[in-house]
């Protein structure tokens, strides 16, 4: 079986299929969405927040997203690849951004980069673009601007707002970039985006009109019960699976009742003990 291409997914957007795309930051989980059937896996650098408990996605470093994409590589078998471009690897220059696309698909095995922004990012897009490498664009709320945006939030709510992310998209387009994600913006900003391309566009917090949808894997599986944002569904509620799983392990590790003998190793002959005196 042969992972999926950008013409794969090219394919899906001509024939009206809906994209699905997740996160996964490890060999273990991207063996489990990869046989759900997901066509792309994102190694995002939210995993600063949900694997390393970062406050944003500023700390994440190249190494780091390196070594995830490398591990969550060896999971798949049918899901495109994107490793996403962590703060300050692509902006000081286009070289800076080629190099760094370089590392995560020759070191990590992706077979395709993201990167946020729009028309300031374009110059990027269109070096890596340049130098083979396929790649995801990703406009409206841009997490690595959290600081800029005054927090995590929607943008393209106003005329003004609205227009510049529609501009941004149309420029991630022209420079290259063969799909995007939208993230946090109106349904009807994503809906116009969505008509005027012709590369899928992949929502988060962004409408059910985009050409395919991402979520974070664990915020789909409930991992953190705690986190409740409006633009995340919950399939499973693991963290309670999970504490419960636990919790009951170690009340039978503390009353004896585990290991049982059916979990114990017999020796094939029978032990003779020699006599010490
Ligand atoms: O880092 C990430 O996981 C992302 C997706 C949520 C789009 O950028």
């Amino acid at each position: 079986m042969q992972r999926k291409s950008v013409l794969d997914l090219h394919k899906l957007k001509a024939d009206n299929q809906k994209i699905v795309m997740v996160t996964a930051y490890d060999y273990t989980m991207a063996r489990l969405v990869d046989r759900a059937g997901v066509d792309m896996v994102l190694v995002g650098d939210s995993l600063g927040m949900v694997i390393q408990g970062e406050q944003d996605t500023l700390p994440v470093t190249l190494d780091d997203m390196v070594y995830h994409t490398r591990c969550v590589s060896r999971g798949l078998q049918r899901a495109h690849l994107v490793g996403d471009m962590p703060f300050m690897t692509y902006q000081v220059s286009p070289e800076q951004a080629m190099a760094s696309a370089g590392r995560l698909v020759q070191e990590g095995h992706a077979q395709s980069v993201k990167l946020e922004g729009g028309e300031r990012s374009a110059p990027a897009i269109a070096r890596i673009v340049e130098a083979g490498i396929p790649v995801v664009g990703h406009v409206g709320l841009t997490p690595q601007s959290v600081h800029a945006m005054g927090g995590f939030k929607v943008q393209g709510r106003t005329e003004e707002s609205a227009e510049r992310v529609v501009r941004d998209a149309l420029a991630v387009a022209e420079a290259g970039a063969f799909c995007i994600v939208l993230e946090g913006v109106p349904m009807d900003v994503a809906t116009e985006i969505t008509e005027k391309l012709a590369i899928p566009t992949i929502g988060i917090g962004a409408g059910p009109h985009c050409d395919g949808q991402v979520l974070v894997c664990n915020d789909i599986l409930g991992m953190d019960l705690t986190f409740a944002p409006r633009f995340v569904k919950r399939y499973a509620r693991l963290e309670e699976v999970i504490t419960d799983a636990v919790g009951n392990y170690a009340k039978e590790v503390r009353e004896g009742a585990f290991p049982a003998e059916e979990h114990s190793f017999k020796r094939k002959t029978p032990r003779r003990i020699a006599k010490l005196y």
